[in-house]
């Protein structure tokens, strides 16, 4: 069933969690679709898991495009968002826009996300007018990990909480259709949520939003850097790939691949013939 907007309204209304994973190319969005994630993010930590920068503000708007469009091509079911990178959208509304349409148009994205609090809610407001869905960000925001001194739980105290809080109102009623929750305390997650009309996605904020989101390569293990605290890893691929690649080098160097009856070609009297 293809997702939308108004599906994943339903979602929330019911009580079903909704599910989110990152992919950054064609096969990981195919494998997503196939076994029942709702959302796709093509995020920006691209940056980091794919493209080996050492923080997202590295990515540009042209990187973010060119997977989103690889993204999209294996996406069909999933409803996909794609991040908008660092730089991309804090001139104001007209250079939102402009980049937003361009993860559109050219990215294949569904609907643009965005980092940030009050200082958006005009950009926010602008994209929903014209009809580019919007997935506002709030707690943790990795794109000013530096300005945070790290990446640090947000909202602990009061008044942190009150900002957060403040700023999901805002954009809600500017037109965010939903809303990442990310590295907040349990509480704080539950209160966003039981205030906000539209579906939060949680990444460490408890488990009383509306859906949760974590990265592909977190969940699969493939990651070698820090593990947050909010991570669980569900699978081992980093095992499965240190064997397919260890046993394909040892089987080469011993020589017992190719062999001649499984992976070869034979010669035959009309010629060399693949296939037989
Ligand atoms: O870029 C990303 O992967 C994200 C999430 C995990 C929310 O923004
Ligand atoms: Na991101």
């Amino acid at each position: 069933m293809t997702i939308t907007i108004q599906s994943l309204n339903k979602r929330r209304a019911a009580g079903t969690p909704v599910t989110m994973m990152t992919a950054y190319d064609f096969l990981t969005a195919r494998a997503c679709d196939t076994h029942g994630v709702d959302m796709i993010l093509c995020g920006d930590s691209l940056a980091q898991v794919c493209l080996g920068y050492d923080s997202t503000s590295r990515l540009t708007l042209d990187e973010m495009i060119h997977h989103c469009r690889a993204v999209a091509r294996g996406a069909s079911a999933p409803f996909l968002v794609g991040d908008l990178p660092f730089g991309s959208y804090f001139r104001g509304p007209n250079d939102t826009v402009a980049a937003a349409v361009r993860m559109l148009q050219e990215g294949h994205a569904e609907g643009v996300k965005m980092e940030g609090g009050i200082e958006l809610v005009d950009s926010v407001r602008a994209l929903t007018r014209i009809g580019i869905p919007v997935m506002a960000h709030v707690g943790l925001t990795p794109q000013r990990h530096t300005a945070l001194s790290g990446y640090r739980v947000q909202g602990r105290t009061a008044q942190g909480a009150r900002e957060i809080l403040h700023a999901a109102l805002a954009l809600e009623d500017a037109g965010a259709f939903s809303i990442v929750l990310e590295a907040i305390p349990h509480e704080l997650g539950a209160y966003i949520t039981s205030r906000l009309k539209i579906p939060t996605i949680g990444i460490g904020a408890g488990p009383w939003t509306s859906g949760q989101v974590l990265v592909y390569d977190d969940v699969m293990a493939t990651w070698l850097g820090h593990k947050a605290k909010f991570v669980r890893r569900f699978a081992d691929v980093r095992g499965e790939v240190q064997k397919g690649i260890t046993s394909f080098v040892d089987a080469v160097k011993d020589g017992s691949f190719p062999s001649m009856e499984e992976e070869s070609y034979v010669w035959v009297l009309s010629g060399c013939v693949a296939g037989s």
